[in-house]
């Protein structure tokens, strides 16, 4: 079926310039709770027993029914021994960072392509986050980056899923081994994504999802931790429930790290995770038809490059990443977000950002004001974070990602058909939206405000390439 043919004609004016717009009407929101996930939690309400927690040793240790239910139902989904369930998945970070023996000043190397809480995490261990660059097709972490900045106070690594796609875990497991890091995975936009037979985030020491609103399966807030190795269970489900209370050992290395926290997830939410398990594969399937359509749709449209899948990997689809040719195109993607927004296209991602130029890393202010943790004498070098430190992904973040957030619509053939016809719409009239000659030039990447170099920071200088995958063919034009 073509529905890009049935709707506003490429040659109608731009919305932006008073025509109709392609998309005529709001298209409708994604509907993500049923009458099962009503009815799970009304079962709880009823039976008064919100949590079944006690932070002291015994058998409410480790939490009530359902909790464990949602856990023995997600180790079997994803194909894990243990499954441990938090209150969010910036809790399960910080205890997967507290669980394999980070020691203050120790570094772990990840992706400025993230959420926030994945390098938070680290300092909260009073860790140093470093930061390698990204791949340039699948905005994931360059492996031969890691590589470039590993030191003598590398502890781990940890892989960003980043839109749905895993990161090239077999290139960063041998990293890893060669160099006896703990390698973590933050999978928490890509549940149910594969590499070959495997679910993504299950090749990490310790990996783990999201179950907060805005993902594929949620139960408002939540998330949940997945690994092989029993030991990091044990100080999972220590540092989630007031570890310090319940330790008896007297060894130093069973203590470490055992400043527990109150990171239990309520039944509430454990009953509405259970049966959101249940629906991630069909979801997971409908974003990758919604994601082939697109690709389909917007195929030979030129300089646009649509998302790159590796080989072995199925992606699915948190964010649909697209690449503009802005040299190509002479314009700059704001002009382009812009006439697309118009159009009423939903979703739009303008750029996305990168963690190693906030503030909170290029002044090194995190706790106090006096540069800790990075100034305490347990670091033993200076980590730097500046513009220049990862060009591939401050290039894409300042002039070429385009993202199509997908769970912002409900993204069914129909809906996707006129997002296809808005962008083939916009496309057909680039001449309309270049600037005069001379009037407008393209952003530099030093240009950008955000990217303008911090007073009194130097940079790293490390150098991006690409991280040599095998991908398949996307449509590039
Ligand atoms: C890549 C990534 N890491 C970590 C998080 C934090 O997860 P949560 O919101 O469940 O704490 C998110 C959530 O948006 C994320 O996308």
């Amino acid at each position: 079926m073509n529905h890009a043919a049935t709707r506003t004609p490429n040659h109608a004016a731009l919305a932006l310039f008073g025509g109709p717009p392609a998309i005529a009407s709001p298209l409708p929101p994604v509907v993500t709770m049923g009458e099962d996930d009503v009815a799970a939690a009304s079962e709880v309400i009823r039976s008064g027993v919100l949590s079944g927690y006690i932070g002291a040793p015994g058998e409410a240790f480790m939490g009530g029914a359902r909790v464990r239910a949602f856990e023995a139902q997600a180790a079997e989904y994803f194909g894990v021994r243990h499954a441990i369930a938090v209150n969010s998945w910036t809790s399960g970070l910080v205890a997967a960072v507290g669980a394999i023996g980070i020691e203050p000043g120790d570094e772990i190397i990840t992706t400025p392509w993230t959420m926030a809480a994945t390098a938070t995490a680290i300092l909260h261990w009073c860790g140093i986050p470093v930061f390698a660059d990204i791949d340039r097709d699948t905005f994931n972490i360059d492996p031969a980056s890691v590589e470039r900045q590993i030191g003598p106070r590398t502890k781990a690594v940890i892989a960003v899923d980043i839109f749905g796609q895993s990161a090239d875990m077999a290139a960063l497991r041998e990293i890893c081994r060669r160099h006896g890091l703990k390698l973590l995975g933050d999978c928490a936009q890509a549940p149910g994504a594969k590499v070959f037979d495997r679910m993504a985030g299950t090749l990490a020491d310790i990996g783990g999802y999201s179950l907060n609103y805005h993902k594929h399966i949620h139960c408002g807030e939540g998330g949940v931790l997945v690994t092989d190795d029993a030991r990091y269970a044990k100080r999972l489900a220590l540092i989630r429930n007031h570890a310090e209370a319940v330790v008896q050992s007297e060894s130093p290395a069973d203590l470490a790290n055992m400043l527990g926290f109150n990171f239990r997830m309520g039944e509430i939410e454990a009953a509405i995770a259970s049966v959101q398990l249940a629906k991630l594969a069909p979801r997971v399937a409908a974003r990758q038809r919604a994601a082939a359509q697109l690709d389909a749709g917007l195929a030979g449209l030129p300089g646009l490059k649509t998302p790159r899948v590796a080989v072995g990997n199925t992606h699915a689809y948190y964010i649909y990443g697209l690449q503009v040719d802005v040299s190509a195109l002479g314009l700059p993607r704001a002009r382009l977000v812009e006439a697309l927004k118009a159009e009423g296209v939903p979703g739009l991602v303008g750029s996305y950002q990168n963690l190693h130029l906030l503030p909170m890393f290029r002044h090194k202010v995190a706790y106090g004001t006096g540069g800790f943790p990075w100034a305490s004498p347990y670091c033993e070098r200076t980590i730097h974070y500046g513009p220049g430190q990862c060009p591939v992904a401050e290039q894409l973040h300042a002039q070429t990602f385009l993202g199509l957030a997908l769970g912002q619509f409900a993204h069914g053939p129909e809906p996707i058909g006129q997002v296809i016809a808005a962008f083939r719409k916009v496309w057909a009239q680039l001449d309309r939206l270049r600037p005069e000659p001379g009037a407008v030039s393209m952003p530099a990447v030093a240009e950008i405000p955000s990217l303008a170099p911090a007073p009194t920071q130097g940079m790293q200088g490390t150098q991006g390439t690409h991280g040599g995958r095998r991908l398949t063919a996307g449509a590039t034009a």
